[in-house]
């Protein structure tokens, strides 16, 4: 399928969280339903899922490095390509480092540079005390002030072994809210 045929171009950001298997599912739903998918994972995320999945399913390879050759434009170029940005899943280290407005990596620097014109989506994914701790709580209630969609989290039993809140939103339903979204 050609770009032009495409519905729409999603950023899907992953972030290292235990839950970013979830990812290629996420991307693999997208792409069958003919969005245009680009992978870009933080150096904490690339530790959890292998660039070979996301570049398999999605057929573009995984951004991460901002000072690559040839591509030390991309924050801006792919800030233009988005129609949509989704962190999926994201860390408690990235939501807070978003909060305080690192731009000292390709997904700081694309938070930074689309000032909200396209929709900037957040999907956490952690630990009950990591999700309740007012660190990641007070920069969640921020992100969402500016302007960012924070998804919700599910309530049950975690990767940790622990029971509690911060549980990633499942695939499926993360597509399903991204086909209603306008636009
Ligand atoms: C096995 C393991 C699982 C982890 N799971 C999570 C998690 O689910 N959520 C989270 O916020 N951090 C988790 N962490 C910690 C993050 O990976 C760590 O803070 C990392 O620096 C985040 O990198 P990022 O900013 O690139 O996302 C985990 C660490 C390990 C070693």
């Amino acid at each position: 399928m050609s770009e032009s045929e495409t519905k729409k171009n999603v950023l899907l950001m992953t972030s290292g969280s235990i839950a970013a298997f979830k990812a290629a599912s996420l991307a693999s739903l997208l792409v069958k339903n003919d969005w245009a998918v680009q992978c870009v994972a933080s150096e904490g995320g690339r530790r959890f899922l292998g660039d070979a999945a996301l570049e398999g399913l999605t057929g573009r390879p995984v951004l991460t490095d901002m000072f690559e050759r040839g591509r030390a434009l991309d924050h801006i170029k792919l800030a233009d390509w988005a129609d949509i940005f989704i962190l999926y899943p994201a860390s408690a280290n990235r939501i807070t480092r978003l909060r305080a407005g690192l731009a000292d990596d390709l997904i700081g620097a694309l938070f930074l540079v689309n000032n909200f014109r396209k929709p900037w989506w957040i999907a956490p994914a952690m630990n009950s005390n990591m999700f309740e701790h007012p660190a990641v709580s007070d920069a969640l209630g921020i992100l969402e002030g500016w302007g960012c969609r924070i998804l919700p989290t599910g309530e049950g039993r975690l990767a940790c072994g622990t029971v509690g809140y911060g549980r990633l939103l499942e695939p499926d339903e993360v597509f399903a809210l991204m086909e209603e979204e306008p636009g």
